[in-house]
């Protein structure tokens, strides 16, 4: 049994309308899922919403509504805003819904059985933005010491999962697994954090503090903590407690991509959780980084927001996927602004991009009366290009194999750059002049060939523009089975292939 490649994003708290940030991490796993099924491979990417916890009732009630129908308002402006974007996701996972609620309680059923679970007060410090349990020595001048947000003192009857019983499988695994976690030198911050002693989970709340929570099947006075309930999605969405076999085939994730800010929770406590239950670890935490304004971490709970909707109501969802993804190294933070944006939109897409398509298929058209009717004679610089273009397929492809993506379309932009200086430099109108339109016809069906294969490069990164560009190439078959094609390195384009006439692919911006 072949099995499937699972990429997940993290479960988002509907405590308010998703931002940039959110997009960013949608966007980076539909690409790297476009990309894995433009190879043939089967993928499961799966994505969702975290709705239970304190910080979700508290916003609730700020907007004067019922925790439930809050959620459902923007659980809706989520997926609103993931249409727009064209994320692909074969999955959307809510916490509240009962696949869910079975599967967290079957796992906190299993620990408590063998033991992992014990009863004890906690007394500490509970920082609800971040949802999470501080010890006092924790705290950084008394405050959150993720967010620097106040914290409230709690002293309660709680659960406790033994943590602590697990590090020292924890640290070996993540020694002996160099890729488990990424990048780098987010590992060694994990390991260096492995070398205090963990202190056990604090993995309840007692329910007349907070109600909003999956009930604790040996417990009816607690629900279980907010971050033990949204880890367990990534498991209960392939059907963890009502699939089995399909489970089999998902599961362990290939990959769990997140922001830094909540690295730990997925590469301390998820790895140890899913140890305990007798399951496979996922294959790699990657954690990204930032997008700040002047410095400053784009948040919804801080109200510092970029709202991408009236971003790709003037640009186009493409544009916005295009500036995010080439402009940080994932796993870096990357500074947010418009001036920076509309440069990358003239030059690269505008001017690039676009010009390249414009150029070649009003040559078609004014030459050859849209079809190109022989092969024509093929010369070094010819040779040239095409090899360019074969090479980039390969450097592509390990790229996107290191998650290297910004490079990726470095790498496609070099072709589309060298196929713009082969225009230039090879004068057709003066080879028009001359009537030589064997050698105009190996020009022009070079820089096709080339574009049919940006267009299939580009797929995963700008899947409408891509579509947009397959469709003024005349190609009419699906991007998926072109794309096999070219990573194999043969053609659709061939001689007496019609193209339609061209269309502005990003209008300059003034
Ligand atoms: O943490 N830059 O949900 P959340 C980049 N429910 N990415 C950002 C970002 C920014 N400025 N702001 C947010 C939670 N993100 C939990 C997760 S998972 C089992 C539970 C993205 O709504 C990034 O992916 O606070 C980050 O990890 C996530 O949103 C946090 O979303």
């Amino acid at each position: 049994m072949k099995k499937t490649f699972y990429i997940t994003t993290p479960l988002y708290y509907v405590n308010a309308s998703p931002h940039i940030g959110h997009s960013y991490t949608q966007i980076v796993c539909d690409c790297i899922a476009r990309y894995k099924r433009l190879k043939g491979g089967e993928v499961f990417f799966l994505t969702g919403t975290d709705e239970h916890g304190q910080k979700v009732c508290q916003s609730a009630e700020k907007a004067g509504k019922g925790t439930q129908e809050f959620t459902d308002g923007v659980v809706g402006r989520f997926k609103k805003l993931w249409k727009r974007l064209n994320i692909s996701y074969d999955d959307f996972i809510r916490t509240t819904e009962p696949r869910h609620v079975q599967a967290v309680q079957k796992a906190i059923k299993i620990l408590y059985d063998k033991g992992d679970i014990y009863e004890d007060t906690y007394s500490g410090y509970y920082c609800i933005p971040c949802e999470t349990f501080w010890r006092k020595e924790e705290l950084k001048n008394g405050l959150c010491p993720d967010c620097e947000r106040p914290v409230e003192h709690i002293s309660e009857e709680n659960y406790f999962f033994r943590l602590s019983k697990y590090q020292d499988w924890l640290q070996k695994h993540i020694e002996k697994n160099p890729d488990f976690i990424k990048p780098d030198f987010r590992r060694n911050e994990v390991l260096g954090f492995l070398k205090q002693p963990l202190s056990d989970l604090c993995i309840s709340r007692p329910r007349k503090r907070l109600s909003w929570g999956i009930g604790i099947p040996f417990s009816p006075e607690h629900v279980i903590y907010v971050w033990i309930d949204a880890l367990l999605n990534y498991i209960s969405a392939p059907g963890f407690a009502d699939n089995p076999d399909r489970f089999k085939k998902i599961w362990p994730a290939d990959i769990h991509i997140m922001a830094k800010d909540i690295l730990r929770f997925h590469a301390v406590y998820w790895p140890i959780i899913l140890h305990a239950l007798g399951l496979e670890p996922p294959r790699c935490i990657f954690a990204h980084g930032w997008w700040v304004i002047s410095g400053q971490k784009i948040s919804k709970s801080k109200g510092v927001i970029i709202d991408p909707n009236p971003i790709i109501e003037k640009y186009g969802a493409d544009a916005l996927r295009y500036f995010l993804l080439r402009e940080v190294t994932l796993g870096l933070d990357g500074n947010f602004s418009e001036g920076a944006f509309i440069d990358r939109y003239n030059a690269d897409l505008a001017n690039d991009l676009g010009n390249l398509l414009n150029r070649t298929l009003t040559m078609v058209h004014k030459y050859f009366n849209g079809k190109i009717a022989s092969q024509g004679h093929i010369t070094d610089k010819e040779r040239f290009l095409l090899n360019l273009k074969e090479s980039t397929v390969e450097e592509v492809d390990g790229c996107m194999k290191d998650l290297l993506i910004s490079r990726a379309l470095k790498e496609i932009w070099r072709l589309i750059n060298a196929a713009n200086k082969y225009i230039e430099d090879s004068k057709p109108w003066e080879i028009a002049k001359k009537g030589d339109m064997e050698r105009l016809a190996a020009f022009i069906l070079t820089l096709l060939r080339v574009l049919e294969t940006v267009m299939v490069l580009i797929y995963p990164f700008m899947p409408s523009t891509s579509q947009k560009i397959a469709s003024q190439l005349g190609i009419k078959e699906d991007i998926s089975s072109v794309g096999k094609a070219t990573l194999k390195k043969k053609f659709i384009i061939g001689i007496g292939h019609l193209v339609s006439k061209p269309q502005p692919l990003f209008p300059r911006i003034k």
